[in-house]
């Protein structure tokens, strides 16, 4: 099957270039990790190259997306040197009808989260299959633990009643380390009714650097889906 037929990947392609649409010239951008934002890098470096796109900066947020940029020739600037982003975009695992996510499953949730709630506005990419009417309903909750703490914050999770697991390396021996030398524990809640006190009880949590919980911080959401055969993009914005 060519990466045209795969109904994911389209799906992912159109959402990823819908919202590469969106940036203005001039804008601070935060670049999202995974394989949808790839699109939208990919796409925010043919604008550039047609010279649609002027004057324009990302900010990444993971050597993934860093790597990507430099690939696809956008200009890449650092928190310390700006005190704006205009627009961030970026991937989710799972979206719910208050469009809070979960997100990590690129082990990236903690730059994430700095990057894409700082920015005025927060635009996530999703295809279909990651919208649920609850956050937990097909993934895990990525909580990104010191090294050392490892052991008593899994003791701590198991006492809040969720199922922890040290994600492991694929064609890697041993755990995932992040981009900031850490590990993610997976976790599943069985009853993930609250997020928002969710979301702050893990951090609380001695060791714990961030978890993939998103609350009150996305926008818009673009859903990628499939009408007649062809993708399209629905748009789904915050309820204000
Ligand atoms: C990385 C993330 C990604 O945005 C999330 O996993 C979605 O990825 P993809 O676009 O590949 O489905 O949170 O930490």
């Amino acid at each position: 099957m060519t990466t045209e037929q795969d109904p994911v990947k389209l799906m992912k392609q159109q959402v990823g270039f819908a919202a590469a649409d969106r940036v203005k010239s001039g804008m601070i951008v935060g670049l999202g990790t995974g394989s949808t934002t790839a699109y939208t890098i990919q796409a925010l470096g043919d604008r550039i190259k047609s010279g649609q796109l002027k004057d324009i900066k990302g900010v990444p947020t993971s050597f993934q997306s860093e790597v990507l940029a430099k690939q696809y020739g956008v200009p890449l600037t650092t928190l310390d040197e700006i005190d704006r982003i205009d627009i961030a975009i970026d991937g989710a695992d799972e979206v719910d009808t208050h469009l809070n996510l979960i997100k990590g499953g690129g082990a990236a949730h903690t730059r994430e989260k700095v990057v894409d709630c700082l920015a005025a506005q927060f635009i996530v990419v999703v295809d279909s299959s990651k919208m649920v009417d609850k956050l937990g309903s097909t993934f895990r909750v990525p909580i990104e633990v010191i090294p050392m703490a490892i052991a008593p914050v899994t003791r701590a999770i198991e006492k809040l009643g969720g199922k922890p697991e040290l994600r492991m390396g694929i064609r890697k021996a041993g755990p995932v380390i992040t981009d900031q030398g850490n590990m993610v524990i997976d976790v599943q809640f069985d009853n993930l009714d609250n997020p928002v006190e969710l979301e702050k009880t893990l951090n609380n949590i001695p060791g714990v650097l961030e978890n993939g919980l998103f609350v009150n911080c996305t926008d818009l959401v673009l859903v990628g889906e499939i009408k007649d055969g062809k993708p399209v993009v629905r748009e789904i914005f915050k309820q204000s």
